[in-house]
């Protein structure tokens, strides 16, 4: 049957596979036919996302983006992979006179420099395939800005910037870098961010389509990481239910 979106033959890196969105991706890439290596720090959830997938050979990886080491270690016992979805993320909210130190270096390591980290290593140790695909999560947050989100929107947009630069640098190679900036999927990252049930409710009238789901973008990355997208690189995909249209 003619399917542009398979991912059969492909392997597949996931960040952030413990939860929300990137389980979201684990799950549905594995029904598209990928193996999958699910990356996160917490375990026990990583096993939770491994339950619900279809499909044989797909590994468990712990690390921190916030440990060099780690990064180093995971990319080392990887295979050559097809894709990567760098997805993990987190959500730091504070007025900008009072940014810490400890809170900019935490973010910034686990929203941007990880993935640096671990896009340079695959490149530096030719993990990442002949026409491999990398799919960065950022966030309409890179232009949809909020009062105390500034920390969380400077991580997002140096994403954006970051993939941008990258996907020109390893044209040559044929390998596509890519963008998606969600708009509200209901997950772990909002309850962290704080938001009452007023605050939620005010969010939900502003997204047309309402709140998105796991699968709303995991459908993106699945176009993202197939062969029907070989023509795309440097785009910056927002799906986000029309929250930013007005
Ligand atoms: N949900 C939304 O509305 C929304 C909107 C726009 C963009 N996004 C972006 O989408 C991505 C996923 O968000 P989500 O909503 O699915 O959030 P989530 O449910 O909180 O999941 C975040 C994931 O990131 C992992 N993670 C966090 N810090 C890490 C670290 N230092 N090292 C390794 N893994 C780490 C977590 O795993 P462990 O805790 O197990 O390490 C978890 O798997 C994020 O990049 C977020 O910014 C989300």
């Amino acid at each position: 049957m003619f399917n542009p979106f398979s991912l059969e033959g492909k392997t597949i890196l996931v960040t952030g596979a413990s939860s929300g969105i990137g389980r979201g991706i684990c799950i549905d890439c594995a029904k598209m036919g990928a193996k999958v290596h699910l990356m996160a720090r917490n375990v026990e959830r990583l096993n939770r996302t491994l339950d619900e997938m279809e499909g044989e050979g797909h590994v468990i990886h712990q690390a921190d983006l916030c440990s060099t080491d780690d990064i180093n270690a995971l990319v080392d016992v990887l295979p050559v992979i097809d894709g990567v979805v760098l997805c993990a993320g987190i959500i730091k909210t504070m007025p900008v006179k009072n940014i810490s130190e400890e809170a900019m270096t935490e973010i910034f390591n686990a929203n941007i420099m990880g993935d640096i980290k671990i896009c340079s290593r695959l490149l530096k140790k030719k993990k990442l395939n002949h026409g491999g695909s990398v799919v960065f999560i950022s966030s309409v947050s890179t232009f949809n800005v909020k009062v105390g989100n500034s920390l969380y929107s400077a991580t997002k947009g140096a994403v954006n910037s970051f993939a941008k630069a990258m996907a020109l640098e390893v044209s040559k190679q044929e390998m596509r870098v890519n963008c998606i900036q969600p708009g509200f999927v209901p997950s772990n990252i909002l309850e962290t961010h704080g938001l009452g049930e007023d605050a939620l409710q005010w969010y939900k009238e502003r997204h047309p389509l309402g709140f998105g789901t796991p699968s709303d973008i995991a459908n993106g990355c699945i176009y993202l990481l197939s062969d029907a997208s070989r023509w795309v690189t440097g785009s910056i995909f927002t799906i986000d239910g029309g929250y930013t249209l007005q």
